[in-house]
């Protein structure tokens, strides 16, 4: 018995089309008009569209980072994901200091064994050895495809020209594709201090330690890298029209580049939220920071023209009042070890969040929350306000993260074969967001209070109801991972 969706309005990223969608086991086996129910399970989808399941390519979960770990596990991440209509994700494994890339990817399947929805790993190459060089091949067999390598964040993650070169070459020859955090991160480590100094201490100067200029800067070095060494280049959250201009160029060049942003750098500034009073402004410290209204203006017309290709969250939570309960008695006694799901089970505590800060802006763990806002807000502000077709949002938020990333077209679309990774959208119901009623496991919501129109009535993972209204039905460790392909297309 299989499940047959009627009566629901298909959007892919080419059409609209009035259709019944037939689903058996984990794929779609027939799309079409007047499908008979038979002994299946129907859905009644009248009023309402069939989208694919969500893509994030850009999350955090479980990131030990900023003296602290990213709150939002495989498990929290993952059903807020779904709840949110995001039904795939790509995660970051992040290659330990001295270590190899195969020791990084261990340790990200082990936090993956509790995954709730599909995910992805791309590698995060920090220490470009000759004997990593030579591992990077390998990882095509494990299903990874990309590297990504980061321009800033000096001492910590922070690769130089010669690596991000060579990084290049060798994926270029393997048919995979480079992502960059652009930001130049040589210069942002002066300027922190020098800030700091001058008793500029406030979330806000984050800002003024990584001005738009630095961003641009390293986005063009990579575009040029890219066009160079003909490597896929895919620049993450990109921010400020310096970069989007650096971006335009390489792409007029045909070079193979692309971009994305990051919902929050379409509604977040510098002067409302992260100047806010007091210590509120930590809440939207992530990196590049969040820029002006001029630069909103100019991300959302390079998603409409095509300069950018898709939309992500750079989703990577922390409390805002965390520190909270006996964390540091309890982290010296178990020195060493892993204490995520520890605080799961102690209500009372909480890990160190963005209080770490206080004081001094560039202690605040850099990343914020919206793993589960993203359709919902795209949806509303891109399809609603008119900036964009329905069709649009799905290529954005859908296909072409599928498509980059070597997943299409077993996940990113409606068609027959594909994964039946399906939301059953309620483009008429309204819904406030809060982070009194949001599922991701943080204290605030950047988006608070804002009111959107169309919200994911039920999430099918492979066939398999996940969420159900306001309930989840899906299960732990059920979530699969993503196997990728090479040599993926550039859109
Ligand atoms: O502030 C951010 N973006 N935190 C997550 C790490 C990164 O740079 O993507
Ligand atoms: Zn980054
Ligand atoms: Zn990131």
């Amino acid at each position: 018995m299989g499940t047959v969706f009627k009566n629901g309005t298909v959007i892919t990223a080419s059409e609209m089309f009035k259709a019944d969608v037939l689903v058996e086991g984990e794929v779609i086996m027939l799309i079409g008009l007047n499908i008979p129910a038979g002994g299946h399970e129907v859905v009644d989808c009248t009023g309402k569209y069939l989208m694919p399941g969500g893509i994030d390519v850009h999350t955090h979960l479980d990131l030990p980072f900023g003296g602290t770990i990213s709150n939002d596990d495989f498990e929290s991440g993952h059903i807020a994901a779904a709840f949110g209509g995001t039904t795939s994700h790509i995660d970051f494994v992040i290659q330990p200091i001295g270590g190899s890339l195969a020791d990084g990817l261990k340790v990200w399947r082990e936090k993956a064994t509790k995954a709730c929805v599909d995910y992805g790993f791309h590698l995060a190459v920090t220490d470009l050895r000759d004997e990593v060089m030579a591992e990077i091949p390998s990882l095509l067999d494990e299903g990874i495809t990309s590297l990504k390598l980061f321009m800033a964040y000096k001492n910590v993650f922070m690769i130089d020209d010669d690596t991000l070169f060579r990084a290049m070459q060798t994926a270029a020859k393997h048919g995979m594709i480079v992502m960059v955090h652009a930001e130049n991160g040589d210069v942002e480590a002066l300027l922190r201090p020098q800030l700091l100094a001058e008793g500029k201490n406030d979330p806000k100067y984050h800002a003024n330690s990584r001005p738009p200029e630095i961003e641009g800067e390293a986005t063009n070095r990579a575009v040029v890298m890219a066009g160079m060494t003909g490597c896929p280049l895919y620049v993450v959250h990109m921010t400020c029209e310096p970069a989007i201009q650096a971006m335009a160029r390489g792409r007029a060049l045909g070079y193979p580049v692309m971009g994305e942003t990051c919902t929050q750098y379409l509604f977040l500034t510098v002067e409302e939220h992260l100047a806010a009073p007091g210590f509120e402004g930590a809440k939207y410290v992530c990196s590049p920071p969040i820029r002006t209204k001029h630069d909103q203006e100019v991300l959302w017309k390079a998603l409409q023209n095509g300069t950018l290709q898709a939309v992500s969250t750079d989703h990577c939570d922390f409390w805002y009042e965390g520190g909270v309960g006996p964390w540091q008695e309890w982290q010296e006694k178990h020195k060493g070890m892993d204490w995520i799901g520890y605080e799961a089970q102690n209500p009372s505590y909480r890990r160190p969040g963005k209080e770490l800060g206080k004081g001094n802006f560039a202690k605040i763990p850099n990343g914020m929350p919206g793993l589960e806002d993203r359709m919902m807000v795209g949806w509303h502000h891109g399809v609603n306000g008119g900036r964009f077709s329905a069709s649009r949002f799905v290529e954005l938020h859908c296909t072409n993260p599928a498509k980059i990333f070597g997943m299409y077209p077993k996940k990113g679309t409606i068609a027959v074969g594909a994964d039946a990774d399906i939301v059953v959208w309620d483009p008429d119901k309204e819904h406030t967001i809060s982070a009194r009623t949001h599922h991701m496991r943080v204290d605030y919501n950047v988006y608070e209070g804002m009111k959107v129109r169309g919200v994911p009535e039920k999430v099918y993972l492979r066939g398999k109801k996940v969420v159900d209204g306001s309930q989840w039905t899906g299960e732990k460790g059920k979530g699969q991972f993503i196997h990728r392909k090479p040599h993926a297309p550039v859109v």
